[in-house]
């Protein structure tokens, strides 16, 4: 059987790794992935065939991860977070789609979700996705930037909360200062914000400011910004976004009067 394992690995530490995910890992003998990500996995890696490919080599990390499954290697391609979720899953499914290699048509194959980054961090504060929230990539590699902004001010008009992936690069840090502009037309300057660097890895940081104060200068291409919407609410050390709750706590306060 040629088996091709897409797994999202989850945030960073591997006790957020799913238990599928431990034993596709366990069942292997290839790892196609970044650098990075395959340190991540510890021990879980040793023993494996590991192919290591640079960020922004991902169709061709794609792609060779589906030749070793074809030519009957068990293997697993690696994502961070969820492999659905900007991550290794779709550029699989281009490749299939373009029916490049006939081979490719006998690899089994299994993707296996990840906890994404956003849900750890989310986790981390209490509960700010609580109610209808919207995820957009402030990367203008592969989305042309006109895309982009129409979908903040779209997702900002809904009053959606919002979760920024890829908010800053080495190279780019206009797009987040562009976006907290588009936002601020819609949404109060103390609306809280969570910037989350690193979650569940070595290096872990959280900070919580507000859209006003917002300031792209300390991020880096391993942080995510969570912006809250109208109902987000920062009460001490937790942040949490209401799902109209509220309405209900009379009912809560009469029945404990009774
Ligand atoms: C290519 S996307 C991969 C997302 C991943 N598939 C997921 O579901 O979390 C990379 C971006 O995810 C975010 N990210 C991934 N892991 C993170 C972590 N541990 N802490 C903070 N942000 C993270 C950052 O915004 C980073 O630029």
């Amino acid at each position: 059987m040629n088996h091709l394992y897409i797994i999202g690995t989850g945030p960073g530490g591997l006790e957020h790794l799913s238990p599928t995910a431990h034993a596709a890992l366990g069942a292997c003998t290839d790892l196609a992935g970044h650098g990075l990500y395959l340190n991540l996995l510890g021990h879980l890696a040793e023993g494996k065939i590991h192919h290591k490919t640079k960020m922004g080599e991902e169709l061709a990390r794609a792609a060779l991860a589906l030749n070793l499954a074809a030519s009957g290697k068990t293997t697993a391609l690696i994502s961070s977070g969820d492999a659905g979720i900007y991550g290794m899953a779709t550029v699989v499914f281009e490749l299939l789609a373009r029916d490049l290699k006939s081979e490719w048509k006998n690899v089994e194959i299994e993707v296996i979700p990840g906890i994404s980054a956003m849900q750890a961090a989310a986790a981390r504060v209490g509960a700010p996705l609580a109610n209808d929230f919207c995820v957009i990539s402030l990367s203008d590699l592969l989305t042309p930037w006109e895309v982009i902004n129409r979908r903040i001010d779209m997702a900002s008009q809904g009053d959606f909360v919002i979760v920024f992936y890829n908010a800053v690069s080495n190279k780019r840090s206009w797009q987040l200062l562009e976006a907290q502009q588009i936002l601020m037309r819609h949404r109060q300057p103390e609306t809280p914000v969570i910037i989350a660097f690193n979650i569940t890895r070595k290096g872990e940081q959280l900070e919580i400011t507000t859209l006003g104060d917002l300031n792209p200068v300390p991020l880096n291409m391993l942080s995510l910004v969570i912006i809250g919407n109208s109902e987000t609410r920062h009460i001490g050390k937790w942040v949490y976004t209401s799902r109209g709750y509220h309405t209900k706590l009379a009912l809560v306060d009469s029945n404990h009067s009774q």
